[in-house]
């Protein structure tokens, strides 16, 4: 099955060129001073049990200035007196550890093919740091990453030593350098978007196998496994984060994951999965009548969410407040809501965040940020004002309805108990109007019934 859908995929996208990495290196030091120095250190490799680790994957910023996706890297960015030097810190070679672990690309390979000026092994960077830090006024570094590198730091900082009193020297603060790092990921190059609409190209493909795939009787996981199992066999990372697979009042819980359940005929089924390419996230939900067939009330409350994601989408533009597609959501909702006779307010009660009845169907944001971070960097809100949208910004557009009929807080209309719907897509605002990264995902309900089962029947 994955063969003949591989085919629909157009090439992958050239990796992000090296000299792109090096512009955003030097965004990165035009805002420093050539005392600054700046340090970025990879997480730790996460151990799942015994012997076993979790799947590495690097903290996006690393990925965002380097492309080094190995663990036990540091990167730094400092001024020897003439220009920045791009330093990074890597596993050297090591055959031993290469024939248990892995192939590793040392300090050649990072000075061949990354955006580096000097590569040196991980073992010599405490003393290396130890004697820049000396140089230095302020370190640019997140803290709470690592413990060891948070004490070299602090160490420098807190050092009294001879040097310090006659010449003043030794750094003095230490600054987050992460929301500078957000500011620049916002706004995503081309190269990135290329990354962008790939990931979200598989992830289309992967929900419409599972439609296809979709029959009275199948379990959740597997329709997960062949949405994943098409993310691996397209040739990305796998997930951007852990597939939601929820059928009948799976669906009303959010992030329901434990995927395990067998579909009942008259269920909707959720997924709101995504994948992952070279870092790059996607992020899409559908849901599905298992049976092929919206029954009328799947129908209404299906037309409905589509509706008000139509309008967020149409809200996606240069210029708008990042809280537009959320408010244009809401509305129809709320409107649609009181026209089915759901919701016994008017609009503006029903909108009301305090009082308002939506909240009890429609609890949650309408977008985030997308980009190498499922939900991305990115202030919302800065200086308290929400952001306006900008071309190159990526966000998505998920409103959703949730009827579950096992929630004590509500009293669930009996003719939706239990439907949770959620219409996710990732969008592209550019100066010619939203584009719909994930477009290629069958959507309307026409599509959905004629897809919905056709591997099966
Ligand atoms: N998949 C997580 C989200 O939609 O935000
Ligand atoms: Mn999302
Ligand atoms: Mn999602």
């Amino acid at each position: 099955m994955f063969a003949e859908a591989l085919k629909r995929l157009p090439p992958a996208p050239q990796p992000v060129a090296v000299n792109e990495y090096r512009e955003r290196q030097m965004r990165l030091a035009q805002q420093f001073r050539s005392d600054d120095v700046f340090i970025l250190a990879a997480p730790a490799e996460a151990v799942h049990s015994n012997d076993v680790h979790y799947r590495y994957r690097t903290s996006s910023d690393v990925l965002y200035l380097t492309g080094w996706h190995d663990p036990e890297a540091t990167y730094v960015l400092r001024h020897d007196g003439r220009s920045w030097k791009s330093i990074l810190f890597v596993q050297p070679k090591d055959t031993l550890m290469e024939i248990w672990e892995g192939r590793r690309l040392g300090c050649e390979g990072a000075l061949e093919h990354h955006p580096v000026d000097e590569a040196y092994p991980t073992h010599e960077r405490d003393q290396m740091l130890s004697d820049w830090l000396a140089g230095a006024k302020r370190v640019f570094h997140r803290s709470g990453v690592h413990a060891d590198l948070d004490r070299l730091i602090l160490d420098a900082i807190e050092r009294r030593d001879r040097k310090r009193q006659h010449f003043g020297h030794g750094p003095v603060t230490l600054e987050d350098p992460s929301p500078m790092l957000a500011e620049l990921r916002l706004r995503k190059s081309n190269a990135e978007i290329e990354h962008m609409l790939w990931s979200s190209k598989v992830a289309s493909i992967a929900h419409e196998l599972a439609m296809r795939h979709s029959h009275p009787g199948v379990r959740e996981n597997h329709l997960q496994s062949i949405i994943e199992g098409f993310f691996s066999y397209a040739g990305g990372e796998g997930w951007s984060y852990p597939s939601i697979v929820g059928c009948g009042e799976n669906a009303t819980i959010l992030h329901y994951t434990v995927n395990n359940d067998v579909c009942g005929e008259d269920e909707v089924v959720l997924i709101d999965a995504g994948s992952e390419f070279r870092g790059y996230a996607s992020d899409i939900t559908r849901s599905w009548p298992i049976s092929g067939t919206f029954s009328d009330a799947q129908r209404e409350l299906y037309d409905l969410v589509l509706k008000a994601q139509e309008a967020a989408i149409a809200r996606c533009r240069v210029g708008e407040a990042y809280t537009a597609p959320h408010e244009a959501a809401r509305r129809v909702l709320a409107e649609g809501l009181i026209q089915l006779g759901v919701i016994e307010q008017t609009v503006d009660e029903a909108l009301d965040l305090e009082t308002g009845d939506l909240r009890k169907w429609y609890m949650h944001n309408t977008s985030h940020w997308i980009g190498l971070d499922v939900h991305d960097v990115g202030v919302y809100k800065p200086n308290g004002e929400p952001r306006t949208l900008e071309s190159g910004m990526c966000l998505t557009v998920e409103p959703g309805l949730y009827f579950g009929a096992w929630r004590p807080d509500v009293t669930c209309p009996e003719r939706y108990a239990n439907i949770g719907i959620r219409i996710e897509d990732d969008v592209l605002v550019t100066d010619d109007g939203p584009v719909v990264l994930t477009a290629d995902c069958p959507k309307t309900i026409a599509e959905i019934e004629s897809i919905v089962g056709s591997e099966w029947k």
